[in-house]
Order: structure tokens, then C-alpha cells, then sequence
């Protein structure tokens, strides 16, 4: 029998993303979203990509009524948690709803799954767990603090998650923290679609080189890095798919491992805990970088100008991805081209986006 796994947020950006990594790997899903941030328009498609409908419940996390009926109506094997807010300038201003949102409604969700003995989690985290890292490339014992309640709210949970393996060893928690996710689905039917004008540098990008927005400005050029502007680690969002399902094959292998070990001695196995892991290529690429990448992909001119350093922003930030690979045996594989690629055709096919 297939494993079946609840999506949360799995109508969003990198939720829909998964859902067709999910199935591809013979997984049975259960999206579960409050569309506060994504539409029906996004799982129709994702329906027509994988050519089967999905079984989609409308509800909020932060909804223990209808969560509960999910676990009643599904036997779900464990939870992929992406849903939240994630924009850092309105978590700012609203700090309650991001508080609310991101670790209430994961809160509930985990009182639920305990509720109804669902123990296996894979959680959405970031990269901005890390702050400002003390040394590059970041690995997973680096030492964590956030300045803004987005990245507090990250880091609130995985301390909840951490708290939570340590008082009860049958819990199997994987904090995934991403790095920068970029890029869509190659078919160009699914793709990144901000409600508003994009704070993150690749949407922007790439509606300057649609003609919706005039020019990029660039937060500094004043870094010390390659050509003064900012450095990240860009991941393809199909990697990073296939990251969360390296994580849930890793997650089946361990409870089966527990399972057997458990039947045949009266010793317990040790569950998986809590475990932290990064998703990055582990390359860094600096923004004037991958904007000439996109201008030449495109054929688009994208007109930029500089203002002063965005206020929280790090100079540069790439991963260590020797954990994924050793613990998960996966890495990335896609390059800055196909990023650029593969975004380009989502935006150019659909240039407002679901709509
Ligand atoms: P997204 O906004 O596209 O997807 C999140 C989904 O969650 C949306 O469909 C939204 O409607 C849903 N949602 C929000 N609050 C909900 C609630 N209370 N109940 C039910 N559904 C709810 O975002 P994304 O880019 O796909 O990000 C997914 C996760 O990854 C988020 O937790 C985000 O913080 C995290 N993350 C994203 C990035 C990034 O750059 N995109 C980087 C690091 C971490
Ligand atoms: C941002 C968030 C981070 C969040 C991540 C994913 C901040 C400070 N950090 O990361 O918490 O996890 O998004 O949602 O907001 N840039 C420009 N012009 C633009 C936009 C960005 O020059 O219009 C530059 C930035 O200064 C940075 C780089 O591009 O150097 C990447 O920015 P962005 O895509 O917003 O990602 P992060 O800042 O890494």
C-alpha cells in the first residue's frame, strides 16, 4: 500500500512543487491549505501535470476541528508542514498574525497529529535560522538567531520540535532549512505567483523582464563580495522537491528500521529526533550574477539601478550540503541556466501568473 501524506500549504509555491515529486514517487497526498496565499487554479494544475485529481481539504492549520477530520477520514503515514506566512517586511508590522499563524498553527497541527499517533514530520524552515553566519559555507551546527519575527517564528518552532523529540522518543521531526528557492516547474504550468510587487530577487527579476515592473533595484553594492553586491545560494525548486522526498524515504526507512527492531528484541531502536538538515547547492551566486544569468536566458534587458543596503540583509549566505547528501543521499543538481530557464517560461506562459 502507498504511504499517504498530508501536505500543508501544498497548494503554494514549493508545496505544489512537492505534490508532483510526491506522486512521482508513489506516494498517495492529501493537500491541505487555506489558500490564504495560492488558489484552486494552482492544484487544477497540478492535477492536469500528474493526470489524476488531487484530494484537496480547504481548512487552517490553526482549525483543530478540521484538522482532526482529516485524520479521521485519512490514515496518513506523516506530515509535510509547509504551510505559513513567509513575508519578512509584513511580519514586521504584524507580528501577531505571523506568531499566530506560524507557530500556533503548528502547534495545533502537532497536537493533532500526537492525537492521533501521526509522528513523522518534515517541516519548512530556512535558511534564515542562521542569521548572520559566523562562517560560510553554513552547516548545521552553526549557531542560530533571527532579527524579525518571520525568521523568530522559524526558529520558535524548531525549538518546539527539538523540545518535543526530547520529551517523547517516538517523534520523528526533520526541520528542512532552505536555502534560496528559485525557479519552476519545467513545464512552465506551475511557478512562483506573489499576490503583490515581489520582495524576493528572482520574481522581481523576472516581472522587470516581462514588462510588469520598470527596474530591479539592487539593495547595495557596497559587500564584500565578488562584485560588491549580495551572495546567496540559489536552489532550483524541483531539487528542492526532490529534497522533501529524499527526507520522507529517509523518515520510512527509520520507522521500518524501528518497527522490525522492535519485534525482534525488547530493545527499542532510537526514533530520528529532532534533525535539522539544509537544502542549498552549496554554491553562492552574487545578485548582479544572476541577473546578467536571466538577461541573456531571457534575451530581456533588465534595467537595474543600486540603493543603499535592505535593512536585515547579509552580505553572503550558501550552504554546507554535506549532511542531505550523507544522511539523505541528495543533492542538488540543477544550475543557475536551467533556474533561469525554467522561471523565465513560467513567467513569459503565464504573465500574471494563476490569474
Ligand atoms: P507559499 O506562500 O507559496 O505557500 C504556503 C502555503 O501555505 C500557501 O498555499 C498558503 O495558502 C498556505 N497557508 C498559509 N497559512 C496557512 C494556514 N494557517 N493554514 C493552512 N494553510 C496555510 O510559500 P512557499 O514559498 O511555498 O513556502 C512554503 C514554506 O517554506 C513556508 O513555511 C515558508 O516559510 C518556507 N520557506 C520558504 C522559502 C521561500 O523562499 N519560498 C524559504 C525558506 C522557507
Ligand atoms: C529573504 C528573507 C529571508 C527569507 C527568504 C525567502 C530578508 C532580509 N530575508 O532572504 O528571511 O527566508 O527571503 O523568502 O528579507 N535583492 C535586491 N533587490 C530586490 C530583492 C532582493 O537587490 O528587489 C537582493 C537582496 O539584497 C539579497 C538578494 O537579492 O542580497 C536575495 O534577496 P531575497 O531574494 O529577498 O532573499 P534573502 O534576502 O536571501
Amino acid at each position: 500500500m502507498k504511504n499517504k501524506i498530508l501536505v500543508t500549504g501544498g497548494a503554494g509555491y514549493i508545496g505544489t512543487h512537492t505534490c508532483i515529486a510526491l506522486h512521482e514517487a508513489g506516494y498517495d497526498i492529501v493537500i491541505y491549505d487555506n489558500l490564504s496565499n495560492s488558489s484552486c487554479a494552482a492544484i487544477k494544475r497540478v492535477s492536469t501535470l500528474i493526470g489524476q485529481p488531487l484530494e484537496f481539504i480547504e481548512g487552517d492549520i490553526r482549525d483543530a476541528e478540521t484538522l482532526r477530520q482529516a485524520f479521521v477520514d485519512h490514515q496518513f503515514f506523516g506530515v509535510i508542514h509547509f504551510s505559513g506566512l513567509k513575508a519578512v517586511g509584513e511580519s514586521v508590522t504584524k507580528p501577531l498574525l505571523y506568531y499566530n499563524n506560524n507557530v500556533s498553527g503548528t502547534i495545533t497541527l502537532l497536537e493533532v497529529m500526537r492525537q492521533y499517533n501521526v509522528k513523522n514530520l518534515i517541516f519548512s524552515s530556512s535558511a534564515t535560522v542562521y542569521g548572520d553566519p559566523k562562517f560560510l559555507p553554513i552547516d548545521e551546527s552553526s549557531s542560530r538567531s533571527c532579527t524579525n519575527p518571520y525568521g523568530q517564528s522559524k526558529l520558535i518552532v524548531e525549538y518546539i520540535l527539538e523540545d518535543l523529540a526530547l520529551s517523547d522518543d517516538s517523534w520523528n521531526l526533520i526541520a528542512l532549512r532552505y536555502f534560496n528557492p528559485v525557479g519552476a516547474h519545467p513545464s512552465g504550468q506551475i511557478g512562483e505567483d506573489p499576490n503583490d510587487i515581489p520582495n524576493n530577487l528572482m520574481p522581481y527579476i523576472s516581472q522587470v523582464a516581462v514588462g510588469k515592473l520598470e527596474k530591479l533595484s539592487i539593495f547595495g553594492n557596497d559587500y564584500p563580495t565578488v562584485d560588491g553586491t549580495g551572495v546567496r545560494d540559489f536552489i532550483h525548486v524541483t531539487d528542492l522537491a526532490q529534497g522533501h522526498v529524499a527526507a520522507l524515504n529517509y523518515l520510512q526507512q527509520q520507522v521500518d528500521l524501528q518497527r522490525s527492531n522492535s519485534k525482534r528484541s525488547s530493545s527499542k531502536s532510537s526514533s530520528v529526533g529532532f534533525l535539522p538538515i539544509n537544502l542549498g547547492t552549496g554554491k553562492g551566486t552574487s545578485v548582479l550574477e544572476l541577473v546578467s544569468a536571466f538577461s541573456s536566458i531571457s534575451g530581456q534587458a533588465i534595467p537595474y539601478q543600486f540603493t543603499s543596503r535592505r535593512v536585515g540583509d547579509i552580505a553572503s549566505c550558501y550552504a554546507s550540503s554535506d549532511k542531505a547528501k550523507n544522511v539523505l543521499g541528495w543533492e542538488a543538481k540543477l544550475s543557475i541556466t536551467e533556474m533561469c530557464q525554467d522561471t523565465w517560461r513560467w513567467q513569459s506562459i503565464n504573465p500574471t501568473g494563476y490569474d
